[in-house]
């Protein structure tokens, strides 16, 4: 495996995958930054080389051609951050485009428009991914947050490269951090995991059942648990397909020796908004009428307590609505508690859309070790798959 430091680029064609899915507003305004500028020290570095760089990405999941999905709306601010020019591809194949890089100067960026305008990009097309392939001389995929996908530009790509493929430093790092957590984590090694749904969060839970010492369970996904055991919930979200898994959950939990914490008390809403009636229980006891949509003090100070005696720390999903006020608390705590883990020298890794955006909005990123740019791919590499995206560059 050739390191992307060790080389020099002058005057290579380095395509380069980045994860530019970012979110953005109806006047598409960037509403997070933060994957653009974890992309900044790869780009920087060819850059610097003098390579002429070109950008591949997808942006949302559009049906076709779809305007609010262009990557246009990103190059005037990724040119201010590179301060060198960056020119814009209207597609990311075909003969327009070939001209556009072979118009490229040393130290120059081109943006190709959205991969996903193609349906092939998501079939894994291998027409589709040679035709991008012969846009460059060197493949480098730093699209960490997709690299849990098998599609055209994350893996099928690859093969085209066998000897000029690396991977970009936001990848390494991502996988570097998760390393640093996953294989010998400093102990007690506590997960947090909350959002709305078990579904989607099974595997991960199974997962990290074999390696930390303390599971915390919060969020939407808590009340399923709290009803599995028995407890009346109200009107809370429950999945009723799935409250045998949450009881199995518990029991494997016990078996295998981890400090199973779920939440027992709860903030309760006459409805799903900020300005309804708010009211507090134990989590098996919600009245009729309400649902939970946040942990209560007694679950804060509970997990609190258990986060503040980690060294490793893995955090993916908040504890409750926290983009209501009314419901934000038991997040904040959570987060805050981290922090001062983090403080007293523990390694703090939080990912997922959600826990991150939570993170910004309380002002805490930069109190915790490691913020990661992937939700799914982060949680796949947990579950200890191999993400296609990885697996195609080391092969
Ligand atoms: C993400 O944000 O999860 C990645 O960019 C991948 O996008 P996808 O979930 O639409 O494949
Ligand atoms: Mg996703």
């Amino acid at each position: 495996m050739k390191n992307l430091l060790d080389q020099n680029f002058e005057g290579k064609k380095v395509l380069v995958r980045v994860d530019f899915n970012i979110p953005l507003d109806e006047d598409f305004n960037i509403s997070d930054d933060s994957r653009i500028k974890a992309a900044l020290p790869t780009l920087n570095k060819l850059i610097k080389d003098k390579a002429r760089v070109v950008l591949m990405s997808h942006l949302g999941r559009p049906k076709g051609v779809e305007l609010k999905y262009s990557l246009s709306h990103i190059v005037d601010y990724l040119q201010s951050l590179l301060e060198v020019n960056v020119s814009f591809s209207e597609n990311c194949i075909g003969g327009k485009t070939i001209n556009s890089v072979k118009n490229l100067k040393n130290g120059e960026v081109l943006l190709l428009e959205n991969l996903r305008f193609h349906k092939e990009e998501i079939s894994g097309d291998l027409i589709f991914s040679k035709q991008l392939a012969n846009l460059a001389d060197v493949y480098v995929n730093d699209a960490f947050g997709s690299s849990h996908r098998s599609h055209a530009s994350t893996s099928i790509i690859a093969q085209f490269f066998p000897k000029e493929k690396y991977f970009g430093l936001l990848l390494k790092n991502e996988i570097d951090n998760l390393e640093k957590s996953l294989s010998n984590p400093e102990k007690p090694f506590t997960s947090i995991i909350g959002g709305a749904k078990i579904t989607g969060k099974i595997d991960v839970i199974t997962s990290l059942l074999d390696k930390v010492d303390n599971l915390i369970i919060g969020g939407g996904m808590a009340y399923t648990f709290a009803k599995a055991m028995g407890g009346n919930v109200g009107d809370s979200l429950v999945e009723k397909d799935k409250l045998d898994l949450a009881k199995s959950i518990i029991i494997e939990a016990k078996s295998r020796g981890v400090n199973l914490l779920l939440p027992t008390d709860s903030v309760n809403s006459s409805n799903f908004s900020n300005d309804s009636n708010v009211q507090y229980s134990e989590i098996i006891n919600i009245p009729d009428g309400y649902m939970g949509l946040d942990i209560g003090e007694e679950s804060i100070c509970l997990f609190s307590e258990v986060i503040e005696r980690s060294k490793t720390i893995i955090w993916n999903g908040p504890m409750g609505v926290f983009e209501m006020s009314n419901f934000e608390n038991g997040t904040k705590k959570i987060g805050e508690s981290i922090c001062k883990a983090t403080k007293n020298g523990a390694f703090s890794l939080i990912g997922g859309g959600d826990s991150v955006a939570a993170i910004k909005k309380f002002n805490l990123q930069n109190q915790v070790s490691y913020i990661s740019t992937g939700g799914g791919a982060m949680l796949e590499y947990l579950e200890g798959k191999e993400l296609p995206g990885v697996k195609a560059i080391l092969e």
